[in-house]
């Protein structure tokens, strides 16, 4: 059985992240959605409710499950007896941090393998932070996020919360 691993911030998952996990769900038997719990850059949503998100909008996908992870990308992998991580690639400067990314991710383990995907053209400027942006000023999101959780976005940065 060939498991991967999508791992990322998913902060929130957008109609991007969504793209690439539909492609690589095809490419492997077992996808694992790895939300990293603790990052350098701090995360908007908690753990438990980027995890929540993301199984609502993947809940149709038979052999793909959402986790969260912390500590080291390939200590995780081996848990999990991965065989690849995959990643997206929006841009250039996408490429270039994926390259180091790769590369650190190998000399920490030496079977550590990883399948970049280029995004759909029209996903490419989606991002979490664009998105949180645009939520934040009221603005519409419908374009750039699942619609099944659409509305947890909305509500959780209306002026009330
Ligand atoms: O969605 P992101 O924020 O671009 O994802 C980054 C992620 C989660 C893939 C990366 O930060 C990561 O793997 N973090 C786990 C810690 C780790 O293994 N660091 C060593 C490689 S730099």
């Amino acid at each position: 059985m060939k498991t991967f691993i999508y791992p990322g911030s998913f902060d929130p998952l957008t109609r991007g992240h969504m793209d690439i996990i539909w492609r690589a769900s095809s490419l492997c038997d077992r996808l694992i959605v790895a939300v990293l719990k603790n990052n350098s850059k701090e995360a908007f949503f908690s753990p438990e409710e980027r995890v929540q998100m993301a199984q609502l909008c993947l809940l149709p996908f038979s052999n793909v499950l959402v986790c969260s992870f912390d500590g080291l990308l390939v200590d995780f992998m081996q848990e999990q007896k991965a065989a690849a991580v995959v990643r997206g690639i929006r841009s250039e400067s996408d490429f270039r941090y994926e390259l180091e990314l790769s590369a650190t991710n190998r000399l920490l383990y030496d079977k550590y393998e990883s399948f970049l995907l280029p995004a759909r053209q029209d996903y490419a400027i989606i991002s979490s932070s664009i998105v949180r942006e645009v939520a934040s000023y009221g603005g519409d999101i419908s374009a750039m996020v699942p619609e099944q959780i659409e509305n947890i976005i909305k509500e959780r940065f209306s002026p009330n919360n």
